[in-house]
């Protein structure tokens, strides 16, 4: 038994040789064209994907269903669509006002609140709730104040909070407790904007297990009582001080949150890539800035937090950072120098990175298999419930520009597919037999039983729930790993069926309400998931 999993080890430590040119990971070409630049993109329960860009990029490459058009427009075409990825096909939608630059949050009920935008969009709030003839409802005066470049979070109460945006130095709820409900300064996205240039606006923002909210926003943090309005805690600078929000556009994990006895002791997040301080100005004269190469990590759970800085093996901006299911982070799109905003960005970075938050600091990045494909400005990349990344959009242009141009908006979606789904590790992939799926309650045990075709070892398998987060502008808002108690427990039924039982966080701060992708993993290797909700 143990033969076979060194075997497999021996497998994964040879992939793990960093800067290797023919890496891990597989690239796939899912549709050509997907008729808009897939700019924001949520995956939801039913595993159908909602993504949209703009109203005002002009004519998309969809038209409206049924000869629809735009109100007051000669505009048909579609500017949000669904993709269904079982069927691998789209669906167009009716989104009425700018959802430009917005943001977002899954709802414990499956349907995704989006807000802000655009001009005539920058109050709305706006719910799509999938079904097959399902399209968005606008709310026009949902935002008590004007979102654009805002972050949103899913919040223990089941609300979300949505925090910033330009020239919203504030932040609000929805739902509202009542219709006046205002919105409350936040001094802190003051204090972190540069003038001119900002570097604050989609701020990071993840729910600390102890109820407070940690928000980074250029290039410091706080720990944030937003009950109270209070700043519970500042953290350092990042060494080097250079900026890491948009349009210096780095992106951040909150590290996979591992419970043992109802608790988590340790809360790390990690802030990758980013522009130094002057990028912007320079890239504005035409001159591109190498991107940031290192990543920032603190354990914000220590009495006296400290940034731990590690290089990556590729420096990046408009990187998009995914928690795969096995708790190691992706590190994926972007450019190599330049900054966001249109056409500021250069020098693609085709191969995506992974980082093993558990290795030794030595060997913890791995450079991937490069796709061919350019994703600079507006792209996006989310997980799927099969393991594998949705990747689409790119577009740094004003308008659709698809040709004379050095980045042409970009039609397409793509699948990046890591090695733990080599069709050489099939053997090795556990299956999840029950439940199918399960709503759940905070403190329940849950029984999971699961097949592999090879032994495995209780102590290597793992039982992780992965929320679905939003991602647009390289940030994926309320995106959450834990590592459930009990993974351990495993035991043989016999005929390769195992039974595990784990138990559900305690609490909302640690799990807030949600729909869930729960996954079985042995060996690095994730079962594909299951949903599962804490209503
Ligand atoms: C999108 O439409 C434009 C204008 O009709 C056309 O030039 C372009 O080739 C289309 N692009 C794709 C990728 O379909
Ligand atoms: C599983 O791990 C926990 C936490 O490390 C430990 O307390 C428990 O005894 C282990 N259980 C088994 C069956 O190994």
């Amino acid at each position: 038994m143990y033969h076979h999993i060194l075997l497999v080890l021996m497998v994964i430590l040879h992939h793990a040789q960093p800067y290797r040119a023919d890496g891990p990971g597989s690239w796939s070409l899912l549709l050509p064209s997907i008729g808009i630049s897939a700019m924001h993109m949520q995956l939801l329960p039913n595993d159908r994907v909602v993504i949209y860009d703009r109203t005002d990029f002009g004519t998309s490459n969809i038209s409206l269903p049924n000869g629809k058009c735009r109100p007051n427009s000669d505009d048909c075409s579609a500017h949000s669509v669904e993709y269904d990825v079982g069927r691998n096909s789209i669906r167009p939608l009716m989104v009425l006002t700018d959802v430009w630059c917005s943001s977002g949050t899954l709802m414990p009920d499956g349907s995704l609140v989006q807000t802000g935008g655009w001009q005539e969009g920058d109050h709305v709030v706006r719910i799509y709730k999938s079904c097959d003839t399902c399209d968005w409802r606008e709310m026009i005066s949902g935002l008590s104040q004007p979102r654009w470049y805002a972050t949103n979070h899913m919040l223990p109460d089941g609300r979300q909070i949505i925090i910033g945006g330009r020239q919203a130095m504030n932040y609000e709820f929805y739902p509202k407790k009542s219709a006046n409900e205002d919105a409350i300064d936040l001094p802190f996205l003051v204090e972190t904007n540069t003038p001119d240039v900002e570097n604050n606006l989609y701020p990071f923002v993840f729910l600390n297990t102890d109820g407070n909210l940690f928000i980074y926003a250029n290039d410091h943090a706080i720990l944030f009582d937003y009950a109270k309005n209070q700043v519970v805690k500042t953290y350092p600078i990042i060494p080097g001080g250079d900026p890491r929000n948009y349009p210096s556009t780095g992106s951040a994990v909150l590290l996979p949150l591992r419970l043992v006895q109802g608790k988590v002791a340790d809360v790390e997040i990690l802030v990758c890539g980013g522009a130094p301080k002057d990028a912007y100005a320079n890239a504005n004269t035409e001159k591109f800035d190498k991107a940031l190469d290192t990543c920032g990590r603190i354990k914000i759970s220590d009495p006296d937090p400290q940034w731990v800085m590690e290089t990556m093996p590729l420096a990046r901006v408009m990187g998009d950072m995914l928690l795969l299911p096995n708790g190691n982070v992706l590190i994926i799109n972007g450019v190599s120098a330049g900054v966001a905003g249109w056409e500021l960005g250069r020098d693609p970075v085709l191969s995506p990175v992974i980082y093993r938050p558990e290795k030794l600091t030595t060997c913890r990045f791995e450079v991937q298999n490069p796709s061919t494909i350019p994703r600079v400005y507006h792209s996006t990349a989310i997980l799927l419930r099969d393991g594998r990344v949705l990747v689409g959009g790119s577009n740094p242009h004003d308008k659709y520009e698809f040709s004379d141009v050095l980045f042409p908006t970009e039609l397409s979606l793509e699948a990046f597919s890591p090695l733990y789904l080599d069709p050489s590790l099939s053997g090795l992939r556990p299956k999840i037999i029950s439940p199918k799926s399960k709503t759940l309650r905070h403190g329940d045990k849950l029984t999971i039983s699961f097949k592999i075709s090879c032994p495995i070892d209780p102590n290597l398998v793992w039982v992780t729930l992965v929320s679905p987060s939003f991602n647009t502008h390289s940030f994926s808002m309320n995106q959450r790993l834990l590592i459930l108690e009990g993974g351990n427990t495993t035991v043989s039924l016999g005929k390769s069926l195992y039974q595990v039982g784990v138990k559900v966080p305690p609490s909302g701060n640690i799990a807030p309400p949600g729909n869930y992708l729960l996954f079985v993993v042995h060996l690095e290797i994730p079962s594909e998931g299951i949903w599962v909700r804490i209503p």
